[in-house]
């Protein structure tokens, strides 16, 4: 598959922009600037932005296979001062920098501006500005400032945008990038999500032929469609487990197993854990211990059962795109602030082949995908759950009581959010169990019960998050039917605070 390569240099749009190429129709991929860069199949390299200046010491350097390449280049912000120093010309610091909207205007005929105006809006974030092009390359663009906002050799294919195209507010920004795509960079092959999942169905049914694969099924989106995917390759040499652990969401199993086993018909094992899980987390109060416990018993119980398959030589992981571009950069400098769990992290000691057909894609377009092969809406846009379930939303000891209570309260929460609208407004809302005992009045009595907080979050990907901005009549209407409901709360808070400095789940 041809494909556009982007190298990331930190940009906080480095994703959009892969989302835009694969939007116009053409395959993208993300890469890092220090990674080792494979050039199979690409057809045109774009430099992302960056927080970096060029003249910093340790600053991010183009990789020299890149150059050698002769592929064509765009540079955008970080990537046009690094083209303007690698070629001679001149980059300068200014005091103010252009941050947002600016107006550019086009003084030289360029491919890159084939079909826009000649003068409109564009988004700039920088300090840094060229102040010389290199000899050969010309200027195509300038702001009202003066500044020089793009400058090309076309002969050599290397172009440099000093804004961002892949925001939306960059008027003909899709225009720009289409043009360069398809004009300057040739490509002729689209890429379509369908074909994807038709390539995939082949390939997964090739590499496997007549041997087994296994697969742990959480429910959640991602091994959700890579379980699908799979079982359209190859049947019932699909062996499905799916672990109850006992700490999930209420009805979440009995759902699972009716869609999977029943609706599709997959082979699937349900394992009931709960008392397994709950043995292990007698007295454990500290979030981080809960966590390890539930991680290391879910792979256990997982491969107790996968050892009873024989012939089984793969095993299929939903991990996503966005998945394989943070635990790139986590190896960078990013702390730990809460060892993660999921079905994304079985042991490699298991003696098994991996395959992860989902691993190109991003969010929506894995959607996109469970939409193409029949997965219900309801699976398909449900809010993201972590691998330790309700057990990091009791504060405290996990007991069968408690999570009864928050079982009954967060359900009426979602049903809430589901009736006003609300659910798929929200990137991801629950409740949670806190220790702390309250005094209330239940029909003229004195009631001891629990305090319990309402969250709901505004995000993307999961890594920052605001707290979002539910109409009070609608957090009234939950407030309100929980603790008429749940007679065990006497309290309903909500949680008003961003992440960061808070983290989205409380423990
Ligand atoms: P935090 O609490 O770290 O959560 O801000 C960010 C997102 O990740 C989810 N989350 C997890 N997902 N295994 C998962 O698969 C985990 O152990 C885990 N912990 C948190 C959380 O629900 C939010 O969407």
């Amino acid at each position: 598959m041809q494909k556009i390569l982007i190298v990331d240099f930190g940009s906080q749009y480095t994703q959009l922009l892969a989302k835009r190429i694969r939007d116009i129709g053409v395959y993208s991929e993300v890469v890092q600037f220090d990674d080792k860069i494979s050039l199979d199949n690409v057809k045109g390299i774009i430099l992302s932005g960056g927080p970096d200046s060029v003249y910093e010491e340790d600053s991010p350097t183009l990789d020299a296979n890149i150059l050698e390449s002769k592929l064509p280049i765009l540079g955008i912000c970080y990537g046009m001062q690094l083209i303007a120093r690698k070629f001679g010309g001149k980059v300068e610091t200014r005091d103010v920098g252009e941050f947002g909207k600016t107006t550019i205007k086009i003084t030289n005929k360029s491919k890159l501006f084939e079909n826009t105006d000649k003068e409109f809006n564009v988004w700039m974030s920088h300090k840094d500005v060229v102040v010389e092009v290199p000899d050969g390359f010309k200027v195509t663009s300038k702001t009202n400032n003066g500044i020089i906002a793009s400058f090309e050799n076309e002969e050599e294919k290397i172009y440099a945008l000093q804004f961002h195209p892949e925001v939306k507010h960059t008027t003909f920004g899709e225009t720009i990038l289409k043009n360069f795509v398809i004009k300057v960079c040739d490509v002729n092959e689209t890429w379509k999500l369908a074909d994807f999942v038709d390539e995939k169905i082949k390939q997964i049914r090739k590499t496997v032929g007549d041997k087994k694969a296994i697969i742990a099924l959480s429910g959640g989106v991602d091994s959700s469609v890579a379980a699908i995917l799979t079982y359209k390759a190859i049947g019932k040499n699909l062996k499905a487990i799916f672990v109850n652990h006992g700490l999930l969401r209420l009805n979440e199993a009995k759902e699972v197993e009716n869609t999977f086993k029943d609706y599709f018909g997959i082979d699937l094992t349900v394992i009931d854990a709960e008392e397994r899980f709950l043995t292990k987390l007698k007295g454990v109060t500290d979030p981080e211990k809960k966590r390890k416990i539930i991680g290391e018993e879910f792979i256990r119980v997982f491969e107790e059962e996968a050892s009873k398959e024989t012939h089984c030589e793969f095993l299929v992981q939903g991990t996503i795109y966005s998945d394989v571009i943070e635990s790139a950069k986590s190896g960078k400098k990013t702390a730990k602030i809460k060892s993660h769990h999921n079905v994304g992290g079985l042991p490699e000691d298991m003696n098994l082949k991996l395959i992860e057909p989902l691993r190109e894609l991003f969010k929506d377009e894995v959607r996109s995908v469970g939409e193409i092969l029949g997965l219900p809406r309801e699976i398909l846009y449900r809010h993201p759950f972590p691998g330790p379930g309700l057990a990091i939303r009791i504060i405290g000891e996990v007991t069968k009581d408690k999570l009864e209570i928050l079982r009954k309260a967060d359900d009426i929460f979602i049903k809430t959010l589901k009736e006003t609208g609300w659910y798929e407004k929200v990137w991801q809302a629950f409740a949670v169990l806190t220790p702390i005992r309250t005094v209330g009045v239940t029909g003229d009595r004195r009631n001891y019960g629990y305090l319990l907080s309402l969250r709901a979050v505004d995000s993307t990907e999961g890594m920052t998050a605001d707290w979002s901005k539910i109409p009070h009549d609608v957090l009234d209407l939950a407030s309100r039917r929980i603790t008429n409901g749940v007679e065990e709360v006497t309290r309903v808070v909500y949680d008003i605070t961003s992440k960061p400095p808070a983290t989205i789940e409380w423990e």
